[in-house]
């Protein structure tokens, strides 16, 4: 099995090439501005670059492609990269597994089930719809997996890389008032892989079980990693005057009962050991 992953060099994106790597697939992964090395044959790709994607996949013909390559702040990358890769590997004939987010959502809503209509709220939040809507036009066979905030063991998560910051007395604050629900990205790579196995197709919630604001997240990753939580300021979402979703509880109830996976949620998956 040829498996291309776009967005290699990214947090979730190093985990599934770790995954598939172990698996004996062979992986080609690509990088935008962090050359990596090691599991995979390495490819600089920019997803903004129609013919670089077509011939990249042309040249691969992978069987699986994961599409984790995003840049939040930039449609291009967002919305027309995750439809120049949906339609390449359409091309191929090659199966289809898009990442989604949370994002998609405003967080109007008491929680977010898979049937839920996206109804997004911020610039990244459209471009992650848009590109929701294209690859499901492109590719009907294909899983769009949303997910929310994606935390791991090893500290190096944005999420974690921050609580470190602030804990050694760094300047920021975490929200009280900012709800998710937060994945292991264990357990996504995992969920994501078996949804890649089946003959899934459409719009599935990858989620950690527990909804908890971002101040809660902090704590609990100080506490795991014997750090003085008593260092971590709190802070409120509305007063900062931020605009996007405040709080926002994607759901999974169609998408656990197909995974083997159980999908932990943050008070469990950060207890100090
Ligand atoms: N992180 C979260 O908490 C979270 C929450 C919900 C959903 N998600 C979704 O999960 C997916 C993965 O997130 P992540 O946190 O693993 O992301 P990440 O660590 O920020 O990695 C993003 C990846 O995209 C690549 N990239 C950026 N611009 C590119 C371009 N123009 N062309 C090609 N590649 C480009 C980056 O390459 P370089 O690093 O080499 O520049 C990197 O490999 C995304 O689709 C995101 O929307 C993430």
């Amino acid at each position: 099995v040829h498996v291309l992953i776009t967005g290699g060099s990214g947090y979730l994106g190093r985990e599934l090439v770790r995954r598939y790597a172990a698996t004996g697939a062979a992986v080609t992964a690509t990088y935008a501005t962090r050359p990596t090395d090691g599991e995979a044959d390495w490819r600089w790709l920019d997803v903004r670059d129609r013919a670089a994607v077509d011939s990249l996949v042309r040249e691969v013909r992978p069987d699986l492609v994961l599409h984790t390559a995003y840049r939040q702040s930039d449609w291009a990358t967002t919305a027309d990269g995750a439809a120049h890769v949906a339609a390449a590997a359409t091309d191929a004939g090659a199966r289809l597994v898009h990442v989604s987010s949370d994002a998609v959502f405003s967080g109007h809503a008491s929680a977010y089930d898979e049937s839920a209509r996206p109804d997004p709220f911020t610039p990244y939040g459209a471009a992650k719809a848009a590109a929701e809507t294209v690859v499901a036009t492109v590719n009907p066979g294909a899983v769009i997996a949303r997910t929310s905030l994606i935390v791991g063991s090893d500290g190096l998560s944005p999420n974690e890389l921050l609580t470190h910051r602030l804990a050694a007395g760094g300047d920021g604050v975490l929200f009280t008032d900012e709800f998710r629900c937060p994945v292991h990205v264990t357990d996504l790579a995992a969920g994501l892989q078996e949804l890649a196995a089946g003959d899934h197709a459409g719009i599935f919630h990858i989620a950690g079980a527990d909804p908890i604001s971002r101040y809660e997240l902090g704590i609990l990753i100080a506490r795991r990693d014997g750090l003085d939580s008593t260092a971590i300021r709190q802070g409120s979402r509305v007063a900062s005057g931020i605009p996007g979703p405040l709080d926002l509880r994607l759901v999974c109830p169609a998408t656990q009962p197909l995974l083997s996976v159980r999908l932990r949620g943050a008070t469990e998956f950060l207890r100090a050991t």
